[in-house]
């Protein structure tokens, strides 16, 4: 029987394969009895696996033509979520005719690369094709839910999340759903959504998807998991809540972000942060990203991290420079604080 390797050794092996780094004075050699949690991760991915997570990003389909966005994605992240691809006007641009290549692309190369994927997303108020938003009532409410179950269906097996519904409560102090053609179907919209989902795919953890939750102080943040407290209480099937978490110098991290995290996952759902982007630049916004990742760490059911996009170039506010690479692709301090973070290391 083969003697099995010992710690240092496998140790050894990892760090001379480039999967960890040595911190400290010197690399580990085979002599050394270096205990793992002195050994910094390589990628963000490989970082976060370590407590239990994924560390993904938001993906741009278009742009996996270009090496240097690829391979960033390839080497640094585990889980992809497309930007735009899966919505409903890319996925449904007239009445029952699907269009899934877009998607696809984007599937496929993860799939490959032996990533997982968040679906985005299966009903959300702004950017709804032309047909749906002259529809009201019963026709629409039926195209709605015909709409969730043609697409988790044909993602059945592939997708391992999705955001079901995105942004159905209004911003501001009242706490009310966002007034849209959806919710004029009926209250009951969201969960009927969430219903057809699971019964198209079974198996995708079923999350709702907001931005500004993530202050558990703001009305919206209260109204949301009211709603989620609801749900479980009446069996509807939700799995998850995703905060999407874009943060500016007008809407920092929160101090009480970890509260928020921990008093949804009290209610027995996953909590993801799915669009993560940070406003700012240098030590300040490494600081930033340092309390966000610390965030999610404190609570066990903070099960992964999205950033929403690759490189400062790539995001949907690339003027305000808020994520881990800049436009050439080099890491940024924000990313080295949130490798740091991940492998419960020093801020830079
Ligand atoms: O694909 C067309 C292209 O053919 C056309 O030439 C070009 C100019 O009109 O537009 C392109 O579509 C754009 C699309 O991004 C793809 O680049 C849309 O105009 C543009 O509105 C769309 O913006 C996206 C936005 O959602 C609206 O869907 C952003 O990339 C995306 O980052 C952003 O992401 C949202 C999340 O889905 C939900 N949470 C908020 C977040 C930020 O708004």
């Amino acid at each position: 029987m083969r003697k099995p390797l010992s710690t240092s050794l496998i140790t050894a092996a990892l760090v001379a394969a480039g999967v960890l780094l040595p911190v400290g004075p010197a690399a580990a050699t085979p002599t050394d009895t270096l205990a793992t949690d002195t050994l910094a991760s390589a990628t963000l991915a490989s970082a976060a696996e370590r407590s239990g997570r994924y560390f993904g990003a938001g993906v741009q389909g278009y742009k996996l033509a270009d090496p240097v966005y690829t391979g960033i994605l390839d080497r640094e992240f585990a889980v992809v979520t497309p930007e735009n691809e899966m919505k409903l006007d890319a996925t449904e641009p007239q009445q029952g005719r699907f269009t899934f290549g877009p998607a696809d692309r984007i599937v496929d190369h993860a799939v490959r690369q032996g990533k997982r994927v968040r679906g985005h997303t299966l009903l959300w108020h702004p950017g709804q094709p032309s047909w749906l938003v002259n529809l009201q009532g019963a026709a629409l409410r039926q195209a709605m839910l015909n709409h969730v179950t043609q697409v988790a269906a044909y993602y059945r097996g592939r997708v391992f999340a999705w955001d079901v519904v995105n942004e159905a409560f209004a911003d501001g102090t009242s706490g009310a759903r966002r007034d849209s053609n959806f919710q004029r179907t009926g209250d009951d919209w969201i969960e009927a959504a969430f219903r057809a989902a699971r019964a198209a795919d079974p198996g995708a953890k079923l999350c709702y998807n907001d931005y500004n939750i993530e202050n558990w102080a703001h009305a919206k943040t209260q109204a949301v998991h009211r709603m989620v407290r609801d749900f479980r209480a009446r069996g509807v099937p939700i799995d998850c809540v995703g905060l999407q978490s874009h943060f500016t110098a007008n809407h920092p991290v929160p101090a009480d972000f970890a509260t928020t995290i921990r008093n949804f996952a009290a209610l027995g759902v996953d909590v993801q942060l799915t669009e993560l982007d940070i406003e700012g630049s240098g030590a300040t916004q490494a600081e930033n990203y340092r309390r966000a990742v610390t965030a999610c760490l404190a609570v066990s059911r903070c099960t992964g991290i999205t950033v929403w996009g690759i490189r400062d170039s790539d995001s949907w506010r690339a003027s305000g420079t808020p994520l881990l690479f800049d436009s050439t692709g080099a890491k940024k301090p924000a990313y080295t604080a949130v490798l740091n973070a991940l492998d419960g290391g020093p801020c830079p």
